[in-house]
C-alpha cells in the first residue's frame, strides 16, 4: 500500500479538503495517522470493530492492549459511556480538550475489540485544530492508539510516523512537530477512589487539586514489580530504542564520571555511545554522540524533546545510551516513566561507588 502525506493546514487553519478527504478513509473502514497535541495518533473508527482490528495489525499491538477513543465535543461521551461520574464532569471541564484520558464503564456501542476485551473504556478529547476536525468529519469517534510501531519511542513528527507505517496505512496528516511531545495523563475513575494509570503533560497534583484523592497504580512504571498494571499497555516494554539504554542516577559530578567511565569501556569494546544531557552537562561528556534535552530547567523542553531524540540515537545508529535523570518538579514523574520503561529498567546509581552495570 502506497503512504501519503499531506498538510493538515494550509494557512494556519485545518485544511478543510484533506480532513474531509481523511474523514472519509476513516468512515470506510481504514486508517489515517494524525497530529495531537501529545504524540501522533493511528486513528481508525472506533465504534467499527473492523477498524480497531486494522490498527493493531499495523502497529504490531497485542489485541489485549486497548485503544483511546478520541473525540471532539463532551456531547459525544453519554453513546460510549455507561455514566459520567462527577469527579470526570469536573476533569473534563478543567482539561478537555486536553492532554487528558479517563477510564470509564463502557456501553455496549464501543467493540470490544476497540477496548481490548474490557468493559471499560478509555476516552480524551484532543485540543490540536486538526485532531477536532478530523474526528467530526470522521462520525465523532477515533480509536487511536500512539502512531508507532509497538515497542518503539511514540511519533512526535509526520516523519517518524512514516518511518515506523510506511506501506501499512494509506494516508498521514502533516500537523508538524507535536507540541506537548509525551503521552496523555491517565485516570481511572470507575472505581470509589481514581487511579493514576499514567503520568502525563498534566501531573497529578493538578489533578487532586481539583477531586481530592487519586491514588497511584502501583504498576505505573511497567511490570518489574512483579504488580499487574490497570493500564495493559504498560506491562509491555515500550518507547525503546534500538541501542541498549542505561538510566544513570545521582550527584551531578558523580553522574557524569560514571557515564564517562561507561562509555569509555564500551567504547573500548568497539560500540558507538551516546549520552543523553542537558545544555548545563554536555559539554563535561566523552562519547560519540552527546545530545542535549534542552536547559534542565526546561522541563517542557524536555519533554518536548524526549522521544524524538530516542530516535535520532536509532538513526545514527547508536549502540548504547546513557541518560542522565531529569527529576524536573511537574513533568519529572511523566519524563522518567518513560526514560525508566526506555531503559527496561537498567538503572545505575552512581553515588553507589560499587554499583556495577547490571
Ligand atoms: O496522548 C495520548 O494518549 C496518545 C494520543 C494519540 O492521544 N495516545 C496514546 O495511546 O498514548 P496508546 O494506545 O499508545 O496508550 C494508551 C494506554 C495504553 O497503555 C492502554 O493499555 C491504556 O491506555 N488503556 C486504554 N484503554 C484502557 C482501559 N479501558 N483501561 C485501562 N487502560 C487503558
Ligand atoms: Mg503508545
Amino acid at each position: 500500500m502506497e503512504t501519503r502525506i499531506e498538510n493538515a493546514y494550509s494557512g494556519g487553519v485545518p485544511d478543510k479538503k484533506v480532513i474531509l478527504e481523511a474523514g472519509r478513509i476513516i468512515r470506510e473502514g481504514e486508517l489515517v495517522a494524525f497530529p495531537t497535541e501529545t504524540v501522533y495518533g493511528l486513528g481508525g473508527d472506533a465504534l467499527n470493530p473492523g477498524s480497531s482490528k486494522k490498527i493493531y495489525e499495523a502497529k504490531g499491538r497485542p489485541s489485549d492492549n486497548p485503544l483511546i477513543v478520541h473525540i471532539a465535543d463532551t456531547e459525544a461521551l453519554p453513546l460510549i459511556v455507561k455514566a459520567i461520574p462527577e469527579k470526570a464532569r469536573i476533569l473534563s471541564e478543567a482539561f478537555w480538550p486536553g492532554p487528558l484520558t479517563m477510564i470509564f464503564e463502557k456501553t455496549d456501542r464501543v467493540p470490544s475489540e476497540t477496548t481490548g476485551g474490557l468493559n471499560t473504556v478509555a476516552v480524551r478529547m484532543p485540543e490540536n485544530r486538526a485532531a477536532a476536525e478530523l474526528i467530526r468529519a470522521s462520525g465523532g469517534y477515533i480509536a487511536a492508539p500512539s502512531a508507532n510501531r509497538s515497542g518503539r519511542p511514540s511519533c512526535t513528527k509526520a516523519s517518524h510516523v512514516y518511518e515506523d507505517l510506511k506501506g501499512r496505512i494509506p494516508l498521514i496528516l502533516d500537523g508538524g512537530d507535536s507540541v506537548i511531545g509525551l503521552e496523555s495523563t491517565i485516570v481511572d475513575l470507575t472505581g470509589e477512589i481514581p487511579v493514576l494509570l499514567r503520568p502525563g503533560y498534566i501531573s497529578l497534583a493538578s489533578i487532586r487539586e481539583r477531586i481530592g484523592e487519586v491514588t497511584r497504580d502501583p504498576a505505573v512504571n511497567g511490570s518489574e514489580s512483579g504488580e499487574r498494571p490497570k493500564a495493559p499497555g504498560m506491562k509491555y516494554r515500550h518507547y525503546a530504542p534500538k541501542g541498549e539504554l542505561f538510566l544513570v542516577k545521582g550527584k551531578c559530578d558523580n553522574v557524569i564520571k560514571r557515564i564517562n567511565d561507561m562509555s569509555k569501556e564500551a567504547g573500548d569494546r568497539g560500540l558507538k555511545t551516546a549520552v543523553i544531557a542537558s545544555d548545563e552537562t554536555k559539554d563535561a561528556y566523552r562519547a560519540d554522540m552527546v545530545v542535549s534535552a534542552g536547559s534542565g530547567k526546561n522541563e517542557d523542553g524536555i519533554a518536548n524533546r524526549l522521544f524524538s531524540i530516542l530516535r535520532q540515537m536509532d538513526s545514527e545508529g547508536a549502540d548504547v545510551i546513557y541518560s542522565e535523570e531529569f527529576n524536573t518538579p511537574v513533568l519529572g514523574e511523566a519524563i522518567m516513566n518513560r526514560l525508566i520503561r526506555a531503559a527496561g529498567h537498567k538503572e545505575v546509581n552512581a553515588d553507589d561507588e560499587d554499583s556495577h552495570r547490571k
